[in-house]
């Protein structure tokens, strides 16, 4: 059954010329969490061989743009900037945020997977690091109201990274879209109502001392 649907998306993608099965798990998430609007500025981690951004583009139409970064190289699309980077160094970050501009993003979207080494703990625990990275950038960079959505491989790591990003959105779910396989510890966060960067929030005033 789980083959079968594998291969459903596989040939779905294969038809449609998405460049990844994986973009009918962005295609579904949008659907149940609305996450792009047209003009919105994306940054999209993980982004290789760019079925992500194919639909992100799609659905930010001709005004939006899409600053994408992959370990790998990415065949070119129009609206999109790739960089080929790890994301873990800092230099690749701040070459982020030039290609940005000075603007904040409206979207922040990661896929990116640790390499497997097919123990459970470590790969689950290489998820939960490179997903609070791309937690850690969605918080330093997003604009006010904005959206995060990334992946990470479910497991005992994972409550303080919720935590985190309940700290900072005004709505936090887990989902895990029909397209991800069955098998798969694999789980999406989408967290939508960024609450704006912590040092400019508004902190509540002070309470007044009405003693005498
Ligand atoms: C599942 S794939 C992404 C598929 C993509 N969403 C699509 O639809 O085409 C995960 C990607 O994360 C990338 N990745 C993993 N660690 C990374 C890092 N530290 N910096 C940048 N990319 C990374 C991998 O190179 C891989 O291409």
């Amino acid at each position: 059954m789980k083959e079968k649907r594998h291969d459903y998306y596989y040939r779905k993608a294969k038809q449609t010329g998405y460049r990844s099965r994986a973009s009918y798990k962005l295609i579904q998430i949008d659907r149940k969490f609305h996450i792009f609007r047209k003009g919105d500025l994306v940054v999209e981690l993980g982004a290789a061989p760019g079925g992500w951004s194919q639909v992100a583009l799609e659905l930010i139409g001709e005004e939006g743009r899409l600053v994408g970064v992959d370990l790998q190289g990415i065949r070119p699309l129009e609206g999109a900037i790739f960089i080929k980077g790890d994301f873990t160094d800092d230099a690749v970050k701040e070459r982020i945020r030039e290609e940005l501009g000075g603007r904040n993003p409206s979207v922040v979207i990661s896929d990116m997977s640790p390499n497997i080494s097919g123990a459970y703990s470590t790969d689950h625990a290489r998820s939960v690091y490179l997903t609070e990275l791309a937690l850690d950038f969605a918080i330093e960079n997003l604009k006010k109201g904005g959206v995060f959505v990334a992946k990470v491989f479910e497991g005992d790591l994972l409550p303080p990274l919720l935590k985190k990003a309940r700290a900072n959105f005004g709505m936090v779910k887990m989902h895990s879209p029909p397209a991800s396989r069955s098998s798969s510890s694999e789980i999406y966060i989408v967290a939508k109502g960024f609450r704006g960067r912590p040092e400019n929030r508004e902190r509540s005033p002070e309470p007044v001392n009405e003693g005498t």
